[in-house]
């Protein structure tokens, strides 16, 4: 199957991970473009060491591509990603207003529809791989925060089309990393918590702050009360206008 754009479909009925089989096929010279999608995942895998619920019903789905910027940009792809599912959302349920969670978790009313993955899954040239979950049919249970879905009246195939012709548009945007100011801009304008407070782990200290925007490299800049900038690249990260959303929405 091929989608619009151009790009080939792979389908799995079941798989252990999308993630894993791009990694699989990059080892073995694979450069896509090309989309892995499955129906069910035995192995989902979610951030920060976190297994992904993958249950019949929702989107599974990979894209493996190779970039010519170095690897570091890699991290720029992450914003990317989740600009393409804001905009195929909004596509799909035009009454939606998606906030994106810092870095790439993207939200409806403080909880989330969608996880997302990157990964680098190759070097000579450098591939990488962007797994996205989204939750259609259903929410799965017990996830350490709150999740919502976009709804079982939409196709899998439609969300992955939309998802698809979103994506390729927010990668010619990025132009291999030159325009990353714009996509910044962009992703800066549905991000939640942006100018409120925010608290997070800068190794093994707890930091209370302002988040004043992205670092040229993606980072999280947290400034704390005495002024001091610190650059926050993963873990998790509480913000006070998402806690506010949840109360409201519970
Ligand atoms: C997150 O924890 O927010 C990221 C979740 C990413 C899940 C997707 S589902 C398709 C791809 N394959 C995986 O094993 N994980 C990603």
């Amino acid at each position: 199957m091929t989608l619009a754009t151009g790009h080939p479909v792979r389908h799995f009925d079941r798989i252990d991970s999308t993630n894993l089989e791009a990694r699989r096929l990059a080892e073995e010279g694979e450069r896509g473009p090309l989309w892995l999608v499955a129906d069910q995942q035995t192995l989902g895998r979610g951030r920060l060491g976190r297994s992904w619920v993958s249950e019949p019903g929702n989107l599974y789905a990979t894209f493996l591509f190779a970039i010519a910027a170095d690897p570091q940009a890699a991290a720029e792809v992450s914003f990317v990603a989740a600009l393409a599912v804001h905009d195929a959302a909004v596509a799909l349920r035009p009454g939606l207003s998606p906030r994106i969670k810092w870095p790439n978790d993207v939200l409806i009313g403080g909880a989330k529809f969608c996880g997302v993955l990157p990964e680098v899954v190759g070097g000579s040239p450098t591939r990488i791989a962007i797994g996205c979950g989204v939750n259609i049919a259903h929410a799965p249970q017990g996830t350490p925060y709150p999740v919502t879905s976009l709804g079982a009246g939409l196709a899998v195939a439609s969300v992955l089309a939309e998802l698809d012709a979103s994506l390729a548009r927010r990668l010619a945007q990025w132009d291999e990393g030159r325009g990353f100011a714009a996509i910044r801009a962009a992703w800066a304008a549905h991000a939640l918590g942006l100018g409120g407070k925010v608290t997070a782990m800068a190794g093994a200290k707890q930091l209370t702050g302002t988040f004043t925007g992205l670092a040229a490299d993606g980072a999280l800049m947290l400034q704390e009360a005495d002024g001091t900038l610190t650059p926050i690249h993963s873990g998790e990260v509480s913000f006070a206008e998402l806690e506010a959303l949840r109360r409201k929405h519970a």
